[in-house]
């Protein structure tokens, strides 16, 4: 059971590190972008590299910027050597449900030995097939499930009960939290690993009723 800080944000990952609270780090453009990341390649190569410094010997997951098959492959391969630690995010599928997005994943854990977090997935069977292909993290985005009107708990389960009864060794991270109580309840439900926002885990630590009964332990010193 493990959770991960889903942000670019140096000074957020820092904070939490310190508390001791997260087993790693996920990223992917849209938040490297809100984390004010719009330079290129040196200046993702610069952030992604301090990251993985920072939370060595952690994992960090980062994702290829391309879609076509040569391109993936060869980001991959880049981004993998900036850092021991760093493993490479590839959506399951491409923009026009472009199939090869497998085998990139499949050549890059069996012929490359680079880890990848399969990413973008919408269900169990997406999960099981990342999985058979050797993907070493395989992330639901829950949040986007249950936007869609399915229930990502089921999904969740579904794909915990296919891996352990076959014996795949993949981690699930599910990822997209919306609220405070999808941590504990997607843990709960079977992830290996859920990946959330810095403003989520803040809301998890905070409880009003801590804070009043707190301060009337520190009025009853006086
Ligand atoms: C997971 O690794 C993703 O980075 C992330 O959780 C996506 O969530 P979103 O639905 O908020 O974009």
């Amino acid at each position: 059971m493990a959770i991960f800080l889903d942000s670019g944000d140096i000074s957020e990952i820092k904070r939490f590190k310190k508390m001791g609270v997260i087993r790693g780090v996920t990223t992917n453009p849209t938040i490297l972008k809100k984390a004010g990341l719009t330079r290129g390649k040196s200046a993702l190569r610069e952030l992604e590299q301090a990251i993985a410094a920072l939370i060595s010997p952690l994992p960090l997951s980062v994702e290829v910027t391309g879609n076509k098959k040569k391109q993936m492959l060869d980001q991959a391969r880049e981004f993998s050597a900036w850092a021991d630690n760093i493993n490479v995010k590839v959506p399951i599928h491409g923009p026009q449900g472009e199939t090869f997005n497998l085998e990139v994943i499949h050549l890059l854990e069996n012929r490359y030995d680079i880890r990848v977090n399969v990413t973008a997935c919408m269900s169990a069977q997406q999960g099981l097939l990342a999985a058979l292909a050797g993907a070493t993290y395989v992330s639901l985005f829950g949040g986007r499930i249950n936007n869609m009107g399915y229930d990502c708990v089921e999904e969740i389960a579904r794909l915990r009960d296919l891996l352990d009864d076959n014996d795949l060794p993949s981690r699930i991270i599910v990822g997209s939290t919306r609220e405070i109580l999808n941590v504990s309840q997607w843990l709960g439900a079977g992830a290996h690993i859920v990946t959330a926002t810095p403003a989520l885990l803040e809301g998890m630590i905070y409880h009003p009723y801590t804070a009043e009964t707190v301060r009337m332990f520190l009025g009853d010193c006086r």
